[in-house]
């Protein structure tokens, strides 16, 4: 009889297109966390997740109520108390399709062309939830677990995870565990399996400016009154200085610098100037003088406009002076930045810099600190075998730009530190449109995540 890890891993190769239809299964269906259009695909979902659980002998399985859209949970304990925990986090919410008609496959039905299968949510992650499922079926079926395994999926990550930190706190002992494994991060490339030990932490602001009562004609009162959308660009382009740096008062103050030694480590990944013009295809880099791209992404800070609207942008032409501008506007953080100091620093810089010729407002959105893991911890060198195992290289160890909100808030509330890791790529389309997943790296994704399993349990 072959040793209980050969067995789960042939059990998940000769699954393999029943993987892949689960995983449609939940793309199909339009769990869109933004807006409250969506909830019966919310529930849905959650039910779909639930039921899964509950079919691979998972107790405790319930669907939790939170301020918002609820949390799906379940326990797989083993006989032998003495087993390690890992819980499994995941998000089963998507980002809005829009705009449709940039699709070239309809957003909500899986389409499988050749390696690829295009949807929203195949990548982020419904792909890395489907996975993780997939890795643990394999496990369940085919002998006793090394580990005992927890499952919170939740439905709010795509808006900022805003009821979250309260659901840790209030459920903290039955969320119990020695890691937490979170499969939300991406690879690099598709032969550059990644451990992500840093994440970017965002605050997020919405900034509107006020000026007439209501529209007024150009031509009557061009010349009187301050252009509210001028007059909010002026305000955004005071921002950054001229070395792309932020201008907001104190806004460096609490930045952990890199040392030397990462930035070496961080000179020797694949993600050179080159790579960022091919990802992107502008026509020259931008950023923060002094820092090099792979740097100026994970380690250092930034602000982003997210999107301005004002006045007239219908057809032909309309001589009106707007009675109003916004702009969407966030911070990626690094540490150990505050996203509530963040806040004061923009009231404070709007205090300084606003003229008197208008009226603004800020509106606070969710948003969550960076975070730094462990990369020493066993379970992430379990994790790194793993990846070395399917993929016969070593994983590249790196800061990630982008968000998890709540990686923090585990370590301060469950003291469990996250191992980072997940198998969509860079030109997955996440957030945009034609949203894909590769599959053989999806397929080596669950091969690895088996793998992880012995590795920290054994
Ligand atoms: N999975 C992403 C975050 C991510 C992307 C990690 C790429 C690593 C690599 C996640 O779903 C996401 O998009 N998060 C938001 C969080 C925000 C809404 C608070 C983000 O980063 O914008
Ligand atoms: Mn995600």
């Amino acid at each position: 009889m072959s040793d209980p890890r050969t067995t789960a891993l042939s059990y998940a190769h000769q699954n393999s297109q029943a993987f892949l239809d689960s995983l449609k299964g939940l793309v199909r269906i339009p769990s869109v966390s933004t807006s409250l259009d969506h909830a019966k695909a919310i529930k849905e979902t959650a039910e779909i997740l639930a039921t899964r659980l509950r079919d691979l002998g998972f107790s405790k399985v319930a669907i939790y109520p939170t301020g918002g859209h609820p949390v799906v949970f379940g326990e797989f304990i083993t006989n032998h108390p003495n087993k390690k925990t890992v819980l499994i986090y995941g998000h089963y919410d998507v980002q809005p399709a829009e705009p449709l008609d940039l699709w070239k496959t309809p957003p909500f039905e899986p389409t499988q062309i050749g390696d690829q299968l295009y949807g929203r949510g195949a990548s982020d992650m419904k792909g890395q939830v489907a996975a993780s499922l997939a890795a643990v079926e394999s496990v369940l079926q085919t002998g006793e677990p090394p580990v005992n395994i927890k499952f919170m999926i939740e439905g709010e990550e795509e808006i900022g995870s805003p009821n979250l930190a309260a659901f840790l706190r209030a459920n903290a002992q039955l969320l119990s565990a020695d890691v937490v494994l979170n499969p939300d991060s991406g690879i690099l490339a598709a032969d550059f399996p990644t451990l992500t030990y840093a994440l970017r932490g965002l605050a997020y602001f919405e900034l509107r400016v006020f000026g007439p009562e209501h529209d007024l004609h150009s031509g009557l009162f061009g010349g009187v009154v301050h252009n509210p959308a001028q007059a909010l660009i002026e305000l955004i382009a005071g921002m950054h200085d001229a070395d792309g740096r932020v201008t907001l008062p104190g806004f460096y103050d609490s930045v952990r610098e890199m040392t030397p030694a990462e930035r070496a480590d961080i000179a020797k990944l694949p993600m050179t100037e080159k790579y960022y013009l091919e990802q992107t295809g502008v026509p020259k880099l931008w950023g923060e003088t002094g820092y090099t791209p792979a740097e100026r992404i994970g380690s250092r800070p930034t602000l982003e406009v997210n999107g301005i609207l004002s006045g007239f942008t219908g057809q032909g032409s309309k001589t009106v002076i707007p009675s109003w501008a916004m702009a969407k506007i966030s911070m990626r953080l690094v540490p150990d930045q505050d996203p509530d100091q963040v806040h004061r620093q923009l009231i404070q810089y709007l205090e300084q810099n606003a003229p008197a010729t208008i009226r603004w407002e800020v509106i606070k959105m969710a948003g969550g600190p960076a975070s730094f893991t462990n990369p020493n911890h066993p379970a992430a060198v379990a994790m790194s075998q793993a990846l070395e195992t399917v993929w016969g290289k070593k994983p590249v160890f790196k800061r990630e730009g982008g968000s998890i909100p709540i990686v923090a808030e585990m370590q301060e509330i469950l003291g469990a530190e996250s191992v980072l890791t997940g198998f969509g790529l860079p030109e997955d389309n996440v957030h945009a449109p034609n949203e894909k997943l590769h599959l053989p790296t999806w397929y080596r994704g669950i091969d690895a995540l088996i793998h992880f399993f012995f590795n920290y349990g054994e």
